[in-house]
């Protein structure tokens, strides 16, 4: 993609901070924002679900999911240096073949964290718990 804002979400979501986060999440897990949205889905059912994550960044709320019983995942996001953390992440985890990645640039000013889903037993509360936040390089979701 060779956009201007494409071009800033690759600056601003570098190899670099893909790497410090990645590091991050092996250590620590996920961010607390990102373990209430887990807690929820997780308490809510995802075994079978397929998972949609939208800006899934180096990977957090999908690989957390597929080891807790979701089927497969796409993840979209708009930094190639995310995706390939969250891709090498995948496969050390082996959920490789799990998780399909595609590299786009959402185009609405508001994107989902994390959309599930197409669970066989779909979840009352999914839509409620499909949080959203602003997609601007000045604040990442
Ligand atoms: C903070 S990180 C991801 C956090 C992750 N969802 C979590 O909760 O652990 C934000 C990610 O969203 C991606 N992103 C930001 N704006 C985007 C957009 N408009 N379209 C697609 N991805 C976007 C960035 O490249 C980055 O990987």
């Amino acid at each position: 993609m060779d956009c201007c804002q494409c071009q800033g979400i690759e600056g601003l979501f570098n190899q670099r901070e893909a790497a410090r986060r990645l590091k991050a999440f092996q250590r620590k897990g996920s961010e607390t924002s990102t373990r209430v949205l887990l807690d929820a889905l997780r308490a809510a059912g995802i075994e079978g679900a397929t998972l949609l994550d939208i800006g899934g960044g180096i990977g957090a709320i999908q690989l957390e999911l597929l080891g807790a019983g979701a089927s497969s995942a796409t993840d979209v996001d708009a930094s190639t240096a995310y995706i390939s953390a969250a891709r090498d992440e995948a496969a050390r985890r082996g959920f490789g073949d799990r998780v399909t990645y595609q590299h786009w640039i959402a185009s609405s000013a508001v994107i989902t964290i994390c959309v599930a889903w197409s669970a066989p037993r779909r979840p009352k509360r999914a839509g409620s718990m499909a949080s959203s936040t602003r997609a601007t390089p000045g604040s990442p979701g």
